[in-house]
Formats: C-alpha cells, structure tokens, sequence
C-alpha cells in the first residue's frame, strides 16, 4: 500500500501531473495519484489521468457556476476518495477557506517563477514568462510552497532557480523552467510522504 494518497488539481497539459504519475509508478515516489480533478473541461491532463485508469472529475463553472457549490463539490471528491495530499499543479483557481480550513497544511502548489518575484494575482502561466523576459531576468525558476489563504503566500518548500540567456523567447523560458518543476516537485511531495516537512 502507497504510503500517501494524492489529489491532483489542474486546468491544463498536465505535465506536473504526468512526472508525478511517472514518478509513483517507477517507484520513486511512495504514494498513488488517487484522483485528478480539472476545473477546465477539455483539459489534457484529464486525458493523462484517464490513460493511466486514474479516477479523474471536471469540477468548473460549466457544472458548478456557483464559487461556493463548486467548492464543496471538490471538496466532496477529495473526501470520498480519502485523498492525504492535495497537489495544486497548473490548478488556475483560487481554492475555497473552506478548502483551506479541511485540508490545513496538507495542500502544495508549484509556481513557474521564483517567488516572490512574478507572483500572486494575474502571475500565471505563460504572462511569468512573460514578464520576466521583458525585465531581461538573468535568471528564472519554480517554487513549491504550502498552500494558504493567499495567492502564492504559502511557506516555501523547495525553490531551484534556472539560468537564462538574452535570446531565450518566453516559450524557451517556459521549457526551462518546466524541466525544474518536474524534479522539485517530485522531491518536495517526497518531503512530505517522508515525514521531512
Ligand atoms: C506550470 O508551469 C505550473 O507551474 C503553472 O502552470 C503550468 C502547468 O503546466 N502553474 P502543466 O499543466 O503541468 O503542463
């Protein structure tokens, strides 16, 4: 038996999610991806979850409209499944107080910048790299942190930072940066199934 039973969140591509499948089953990881929630429905990381026999949901605006309903159907999903760790990986939505109170500090996000550089509201997705191209940043990179009641406040569990060249593109940057997302967040859920945070 897995020691931990993990959550995923997305909203895109899933490839966070596919290195922490990858990582589970290669045996390098000591937990089982027990559910993949999408708050997109066309989201290829359900696709992924589905490919790999994973219980997989679209909980978005389209079934849910309503912020508080949509809350407490996620939170409904992860409980049914007894999921242990929440994963927050691409996940583009705030998550509930409620959430946040049910799950304490069993929830982590990754984050595509080196926060607290290019973080918190509107610093998602491709505008990071955006961003830190047009500020000729020298250097970018991911963060693993708890998640709270904030927009990427949470404690920092892991930060590894990336070297830039002046002709990378904010595609290139995004590739960069994905390669270190894959590796630190592998290590920073084993962090936690070990009992190390
Ligand atoms: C990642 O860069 C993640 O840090 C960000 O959204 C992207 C999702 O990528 N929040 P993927 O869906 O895991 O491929």
């Amino acid at each position: 038996m897995p020691k931990c039973k993990i959550g995923v969140l997305i909203s895109g591509g899933g490839t966070n999610l596919q290195s922490i499948i990858d990582a589970t089953n290669q045996g390098r990881l000591d937990a089982k991806v027990e559910l993949v929630v999408s708050n997109k429905k066309n989201a290829y990381g359900l696709q992924r979850a589905e490919k790999h026999g994973i219980s997989n949901c679209y909980i978005g605006k389209m079934n849910y409209p309503d912020f508080d309903n949509r809350s407490d159907a996620l939170l409904k999903a992860l409980s049914d499944n007894e999921i242990d760790l929440i994963v927050m990986a691409g996940y583009l939505e705030i998550v509930s107080p409620k959430l946040i109170e049910a799950y304490g500090d069993k929830i982590i996000n990754i984050h595509p910048s080196l926060i607290p550089n290019y973080c918190g509201k509107g610093f998602y997705g491709m505008h990071v790299h955006e961003a830190v191209k047009n500020n000729n940043e020298k250097f970018s990179g991911a963060t693993v942190h708890f998640v709270d009641e904030g927009v990427d406040t949470g404690q920092m569990i892991i930060q590894e930072a990336v070297r830039l060249c002046p002709e990378d593109s904010p595609e290139d940057i995004q590739k960069k940066v994905l390669k270190v997302e894959h590796r630190i967040l592998i290590e920073a859920i084993n962090k936690y199934v070990n009992g190390e945070i």
